[in-house]
């Protein structure tokens, strides 16, 4: 199955993906254009459409330095939950917890939303091989860390880099979307749900894990000196509104500590 994206410069026009560039054991590079003639490049699999750079907060600015990159998922995300809960949460109970609320299906395709090193993509990917995933956050250097990894497990990644607050995908193009933390990140996160809902199909499942406000008091210190980069903390009163302002209902939720699971269907 072809997978296109909308052009970043022009609303109407879609362009197809070079099938070659999910396959991450080939490195893969050329450029896409346009009807229009508005061109792309390809590096190394890695599908550049951002067209334009934005401001970004410290907590982001941090995920365009390459040792953060590197270092990410070894040293902190294989461990974050764990930490975050204050009891043991292994990595492996967060991917089947992802996998059994998303369900990939072989020929669905699936999108994950500032993935870094491509987490979520690459554990869907392992569960349904014959499932299309496509991965993409605004930094290089995560997007590269996601290309080493998902080579390393075999996995077949469309990578993109691309701003979520506007993605290049046309509405309805993804039977799930995943993302994994980002929520906190974002500076402008209702635009980026409304994004995720334009995207996803109606009978699609959006699936998050985010961080929700901490009752302690020190871990609302904590919260609150995190806040200055650019962090932001719900209750999951207030992330749920969120989510229903951007059209969905939520089908479950799971909180442990202040992580908090959610499936979203669309309303
Ligand atoms: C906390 S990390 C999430 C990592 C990953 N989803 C996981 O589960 O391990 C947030 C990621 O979102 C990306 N990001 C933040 N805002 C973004 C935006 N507007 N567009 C694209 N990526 C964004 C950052 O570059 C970073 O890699």
């Amino acid at each position: 199955m072809t997978i296109y994206v909308r052009s970043p410069l022009y609303d109407q026009e879609s362009i197809p993906l070079p099938h070659e560039t999910s396959l991450l054991s080939k490195p893969f590079n050329g450029s896409i254009c346009s009807g229009k003639g508005d061109e792309y490049s390809i590096k190394n699999n890695i599908v550049e459409l951002l067209t334009k750079e934005k401001s970004y907060t410290l907590a982001q600015s941090t995920n365009h330095w390459r040792m953060t990159a590197s270092m990410y998922e070894d040293l902190w995300r294989v461990r974050s939950l764990s930490l975050l809960t204050g009891e043991p949460f292994p990595i492996e109970k967060e991917k089947e917890l992802l996998v059994d609320w998303v369900r990939p299906q072989p020929g669905k395709t699936y999108l994950d939303v500032g993935c870094s090193t491509a987490l979520y993509a690459r554990s869907l990917f392992k569960a349904e091989p014959e499932s299309i995933q496509v991965a993409l956050d605004f930094s290089m250097a995560m997007l590269d860390e996601a290309r080493m990894k998902s080579e390393a497990d075999q996995a077949n990644i469309y990578l993109i880099r691309a701003d979520a607050r506007e993605m290049p995908f046309f509405g309805k193009t993804f039977d799930g979307v995943v993302m994994g933390g980002t929520l906190n990140e974002l500076s402008d996160e209702l635009k980026v749900l409304f994004e995720c809902r334009r995207v996803l199909k109606d009978d699609g499942v959006f699936f998050v894990m985010h961080l929700i406000q901490s009752e302690t008091w020190y871990g609302k210190v904590l919260q609150n000196s995190a806040e200055w980069s650019g962090i932001k903390f719900w209750t999951p009163e207030q992330s749920n509104e969120l989510f229903v302002r951007a059209g969905f209902n939520v089908a479950d939720q799971f909180t442990k500590g202040i992580v908090c699971f959610t499936k979203l269907v669309a309303m």
